[in-house]
């Protein structure tokens, strides 16, 4: 508590403010309180004025069904044409999309280019492969522009993009394909990664067997490296695209037609499909990128995410388009040919925002401390972070060595469930404090409740990060599976007896009411801001063969924020002479089954895991081990209490 108290205010910059679109706390609250006294005519205004609407909607919103929640009913629009055909009176010969390659290749698409590129690419779809509204197609690529061609061109005909993280294994591709009986899969022979090809296409080659719904692959010719091509299932995006028109009518979409399902880890079992639809989803995508990284018409946006990932899909791809900006693609990693990789992009592109995770933030400040130093940075207005609690030693470097301690950092707080931010600092207006996510954005009812009561927590007091009320990008189901949908996400917390959205993240405030995020309050891992799973991987380890047993919990780690710690209990008929073979023989079933994003960073050998009477494993007590602390917890409740010594002279002794 005595920490956050004692935390620096740092104001917005006052030039910054007079341009801003929310200029300073009065307008913040001007704007909050609207949302307070008449939700719907506040909701109802935006999507008005935001959206180009085909037919206007007729009913703002209907809760009547909770947490099933429809948002402009009655309304009809396409996303692709929000992204795109709008902006072509005013922004025609705009660049929509700047891409540097790893090997420093670069390409400017106007909004005019976008807009012929996506409509071919949806005729390839739609005539080649017979792709209809409401189907499923899988998005497996890396960072180029057709990434971003492939999710506009399902939106255009109204196919259901599935984009799946291009470091996954193909076991976890196959898992995704088969949840979403996805068609289509369309990927890339491969791209660059520090200078040298990298693969895509053999992964999903094994993710399709006999059984596998998937008819056709798309494959987008990036690196030319030799692949298997599939006679009758796998075709090249450079071969057919050519023959594609132009023109292509955009599919005109309910309100609520989905737009994408995106998988995501929780606590327990297999990853979520989770379900965004149009309307609400792009209104909150356009609305937090206008209000919480302020693009100014001839601004230079840049996100440094994956398009695998949420902040990709909303942050790369539809939130900048939807408003009409310029926003950078990087197909590279950031500390390649050195940590002054992306400082040499801002100067070069002129970038205004630069959003990031605190991941990326440690890693350049430790391989490279004096990089920014280097180059002209005097462009930035805006820094963001994403992903995971930032820690104030890494604010304080990305507030002063990169923003010239003349630059908001918005300390950007949501989840893939959430569409857009939820808790965020507004950079023209917000009070900043390092490492503080600030105040829910306006129209979003953010408060940290008592799990026990509901009620608001007092100020040090840690709770639960809830959203008391439905909001137009809230999530709008799991795919296929209602109940767990509602189990997951409404059934934690009640406020005045009625179930609200938990995040599934403890948070606090702090004695002026500002909001720090303290980190997950379920069994979910961010390692370097990707949520895994612990059921997950734990699944994942019990399929070797020589794993009897296996509990898998976070570690604190200096670059990753969070590490993988792994207590295995071998079968006692396993064998094992090489404790380091074994470790190793483990980690490739989790690249197997995963991707190298789930390798475990600590795997220890233990007898026995501490276990409730019941049998549920003890994971605090296992934190606490992992982390070195020492254990406070009653352990006179296990099922066998020598078991924690035993644990803990093993990881002390352990050198893997
Ligand atoms: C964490 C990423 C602290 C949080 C957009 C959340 C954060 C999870 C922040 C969602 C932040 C995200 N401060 N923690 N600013 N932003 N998180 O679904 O635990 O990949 O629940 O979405 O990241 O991860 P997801």
């Amino acid at each position: 508590m005595s920490e956050i108290q004692a935390k620096p205010v740092f104001k917005p910059n006052k030039e910054f403010s007079k341009n801003a679109r929310i200029k300073n706390m009065c307008e913040y609250h001007e704007l909050q309180d609207w949302a307070t006294e008449d939700y719907e005519g506040f909701w109802g205004s935006f999507a008005k004025e935001k959206i180009t609407w085909i037919e206007p909607f007729t009913n703002t919103m209907d809760e009547s069904n909770f947490p099933f929640v429809k948002w402009f009913e009655g309304g009809k629009l396409n996303v692709a044409a929000q992204c795109i055909d709008r902006h072509l009176d005013t922004r025609k010969n705009k660049a929509a999309i700047i891409f540097e390659g790893d090997r420093g290749d670069k390409q400017v698409i106007t909004y005019l280019d976008l807009f012929y590129n996506v409509n071919k690419f949806a005729n390839l779809l739609k005539n080649e492969f017979g792709v209809q509204k409401g189907d499923r197609v899988v998005i497996y690529m890396p960072m180029i522009p057709e990434a971003a061609y492939a999710m506009l061109a399902c939106a255009r005909i109204g196919a259901i993009h599935s984009i799946v993280f291009g470091g996954f294994s193909a076991e976890a591709l196959k898992d995704r394909i088969e949840d979403a009986e996805a068609k289509v899969v369309i990927t890339a022979d491969g791209a660059y990664r520090k200078d040298k090809p990298y693969m895509l296409k053999p992964v999903v080659d094994e993710a399709i067997d006999a059984k596998s719904p998937v008819q056709k692959v798309l494959v987008v010719e990036r690196n030319n490296e030799d692949i298997t091509w599939v006679a009758g299932r796998d075709y090249s995006y450079n071969e057919l695209i050519k023959h594609q028109s132009t023109k292509c009518e955009a599919e005109v979409m309910d309100a609520e037609d989905p737009l994408f399902l995106l998988y995501t880890s929780g606590s327990t079992g297999k990853p979520k499909g989770v379900q965004h639809n149009s309307a609400g989803y792009i209104l909150w995508a356009q609305m937090t990128m206008e209000w919480v990284f302020d693009v100014k018409e001839n601004d230079t946006y840049w996100c440094t995410a994956d398009v695998g990932w949420i902040t990709g899909h909303t942050y790369i791809v539809y939130g900048p388009l939807a408003m009409g900006a310029t926003t950078v693609m990087f197909e590279g990693v950031p500390t390649y040919p050195d940590a002054g990789r992306p400082w040499k992009m801002v100067e070069e592109h002129k970038i205004n925002q630069f959003y990031t995770a605190p991941t990326a933030i440690r890693v350049l400040h430790k391989m490279g401390e004096d990089e920014p130093g280097k180059y002209d940075l005097s462009s930035l207005k805006v820094l963001g972070t994403v992903g995971e609690p930032i820690d104030p030693p890494a604010w304080k470097w990305y507030y002063e060595a990169v923003g010239g301690s003349r630059c908001s950092i918005v300390d950007t707080y949501w989840q893939t469930e959430t569409g857009g931010h939820i808790v965020s600092p507004l950079p023209g207006a917000t009070p900043i404090k390092p490492a503080c996510a600030t105040f829910p954005l306006p129209g979003i009812m953010a408060e940290i409740l008592d799990p026990q009561t509901g009620e608001r927590v007092e100020a040090g007091e840690g709770g639960y990060m809830c959203v008391t009320r439905p909001w137009p990008a809230m999530i709008r189901g799991v795919w296929g599976d209602n109940e767990r949908f509602v189990k997951s996400y409404f059934g934690d917390v009640k406020k005045d007896g009625k179930p609200v959205y938990f995040t599934g993240d403890g948070a606090i405030y702090d004695e002026d009411g500002y909001i720090t995020i303290t980190g997950r309050t379920d069994d979910v891992i961010n390692v370097s801001g990707h949520r895994m799973g612990t059921a997950e991987v734990e699944a994942a380890i019990k399929k070797h063969p020589n794993v009897a047993e296996v509990a898998v919990v976070g570690k604190p780690h200096e670059l990753k924020g969070e590490g993988i710690f792994a207590y295995i209990v071998l079968k006692s008929d396993s064998g094992i002479a090489d404790e380091v073979e074994e470790v190793k023989a483990i980690n490739n079933v989790i690249k197997k089954e995963i991707g190298n994003i789930a390798l475990c960073d600590d795997m220890v050998f233990v007898s026995g895991l501490p276990k409730t009477r019941s049998g549920k494993i003890m994971r605090r007590i296992l934190r606490s081990i992992a982390k070195g602390e020492a254990i406070t917890q009653d352990i006179s409740t296990l099922e066998d209490p020598s078991v924690v010594a035993k644990i803990a002279s093993t990881v002390q002794s352990c050198v893997i």
